[in-house]
């Protein structure tokens, strides 16, 4: 358990926190790719470790990522235009490249120089593996692009979703490392489930004793979670989590692998990213249509958006309208009982 301090210190990710700077080191999955595929569209919200900005494809399909608000009166760049390689202000028209260099003062002839004074913070940009990723680092510290399996992998070998979660993001990686909650939690699917099914896997991570053993590694850690399998026999699965925010899930036989990326939108809020791979053939159809409706390790989301349609708002209306039926129901058996009881 760590102390009030410690957690303090582990999930406050703003620019002069610690942590939110060593989490700045690192290359950002940000948003799929095709969330923001045409070239002049609607700018694009992104709220990542506790910044507010802006994502927009310029005329020529650069990406840029700049500061949502401009810097005039700082009015949000969300409802302005997209046009001829850069954001243009809905309120005096201050216009920016996605390097945040504001390129067009209107109220200003252009030979006085001024808007070369004006600049908003921005973050370079890379698209990989059908994934838009950022860096927020210092620039002189950037790290070589991401490497993973499942980022240099076809399409038709990948399915990616993203999910936002609330809670920091450590409280979702530790539930995504501590494998015993499988014998629990997903119980009830380990038959169905194209994650689980058919695999002795699916078998033994009934039991319900986990041991685990954890060893170090350069990028992280290992952490295995030791079951009973077949008499004299264990089963082991193996959890690699690689920082800052990166986990494996221990392979079911030959189904399709899968990971998760935690990463935070603020110090109370993640977006859960969903990784299914599979490192030599093209996913299923079967499997495709699954993970479109939630199933495996993805979830369903109003469409549109990236929120759960199993969020707390939901769940809570859901129980309410549980409640009032429970009631409602109760109050018709109280009145069958009354009118039994004068017949
Ligand atoms: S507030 Fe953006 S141009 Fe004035």
């Amino acid at each position: 358990m760590v102390t009030e301090v410690e957690n303090n210190l582990l999930t406050s990710t703003g620019p002069d926190a610690q942590m939110g700077q060593l989490l700045r080191r690192y290359w950002i999955p940000m948003m799929l790719a095709s969330e923001l595929h045409e070239p002049d569209g609607p700018p694009v919200r992104v709220s990542l470790l506790s910044e507010k900005l802006l994502a927009f494809r310029d005329t020529q399909g650069r990406i840029g990522l700049i500061d949502e608000f401009c810097a005039h009166r700082r009015v949000s760049l969300w409802f302005g235009r997209n046009e001829e390689n850069g954001l243009r202000c809905p309120y005096h028209g201050w216009k920016y490249d996605v390097t945040g260099q504001c390129v067009d003062v209107p109220s200003e002839p252009k030979e006085n120089g001024f808007c070369q004074k004006m600049k908003l913070k921005a973050y370079s940009c890379i698209e990989l593996g059908g994934v838009i990723w950022t860096y927020m680092g210092p620039p002189e510290l950037k790290p070589e692009p991401p490497a993973f399996e499942w980022v240099s992998l076809p399409a038709s070998h990948c399915f990616i979703s993203r999910r936002t979660q609330e809670s920091n993001f450590l409280q979702a990686l530790e539930g995504g490392i501590d494998s015993s909650h499988v014998s629990f939690l997903h119980s009830g699917e380990l038959d169905t489930d194209p994650l689980h099914k058919n695999t002795k896997g699916a078998k033994y991570a009934r039991s319900k004793t986990t041991t685990f053993d954890i060893l170090e590694s350069p990028g992280g850690l290992i952490i295995g979670a030791r079951r009973d399998a077949e008499p004299g026999q264990n089963y082991w699965r193996i959890t690699p989590w690689i920082m800052p925010w990166y986990t494996l899930i221990p392979p079911y036989s030959g189904n399709a692998l899968n990971g998760h990326v935690w990463v935070p939108i603020d110090d109370h809020n993640c977006m859960a990213w969903s990784i299914t791979f599979h490192p030599s053939r093209p996913l299923s159809e079967e499997e495709r249509d699954a993970m479109v409706n939630g199933k495996g390790v993805h979830v369903d989301l109003i469409p549109g958006t990236t929120t759960p349609t199993a969020n707390r708002v939901e769940l809570c209306r859901a129980s309410l309208a549980s409640a009032k039926l429970a009631g409602s129901l109760r109050s018709v058996a109280r009145n069958f009982a009354y009118i039994a009881q004068i017949i």
